[in-house]
């Protein structure tokens, strides 16, 4: 079953929002099978961003992801990757569409409230970066596949 990695980054912390943003994932039907609530460290945060090392953001962008803790999360279910990158909006929270997470709770590119993977092999990467295997619980939700 296909998983993705999200994170509610130190300003959705600070703002309130985990439970909101939770529950948007929780009511469209995914599977949560590993969440902690955690301090980054600079070298977990530098392997997370790696591909923007060379980015002239790079540096603030690490400063602001140690600023303050994090809710580190792997949602499972069909399609959850590209669905996930939906219900969070584009990367500019400016231009992020109303209805999404972004569109509705930010104005700031570097305070964009929450992370998701952006590709399949970056979830694989990801996950295996920010969890241990016997941190994921894989389980069924006993619902009817009508109310999914
Ligand atoms: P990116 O992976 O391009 O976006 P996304 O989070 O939507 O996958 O960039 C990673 C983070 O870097 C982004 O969430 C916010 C920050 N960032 C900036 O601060 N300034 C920028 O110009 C860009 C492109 C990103």
């Amino acid at each position: 079953m296909e998983r993705t990695f999200l994170a509610i980054k130190p300003d959705g912390v600070q703002r309130g929002l985990v439970a909101e943003i939770i529950r948007r994932y929780e009511t469209k039907g995914f599977t949560l099978v590993g969440m902690k609530f955690m301090k980054v460290s600079r070298e977990l945060a530098e392997q997370h961003y790696d591909v923007h090392k060379e980015r002239p953001f790079f540096t603030s962008l690490v400063d602001f992801i140690t600023s303050g803790p994090v809710v580190a999360m792997v949602w499972e279910g069909d399609g959850v990757v590209a669905s996930a990158r939906k219900i969070i909006g584009a990367t500019n929270p400016l231009t992020a569409e109303p209805g999404t997470i972004r569109g509705d709770f930010g104005i700031n590119i570097g305070r964009n409230l929450i992370h998701g993977s952006d590709a399949l092999e970056t979830a694989h990467r990801e996950i295996a970066l920010w969890f241990k295997e016997e941190e994921l619980v894989s389980w069924q939700p006993h619902l009817t596949p009508w109310l999914q």
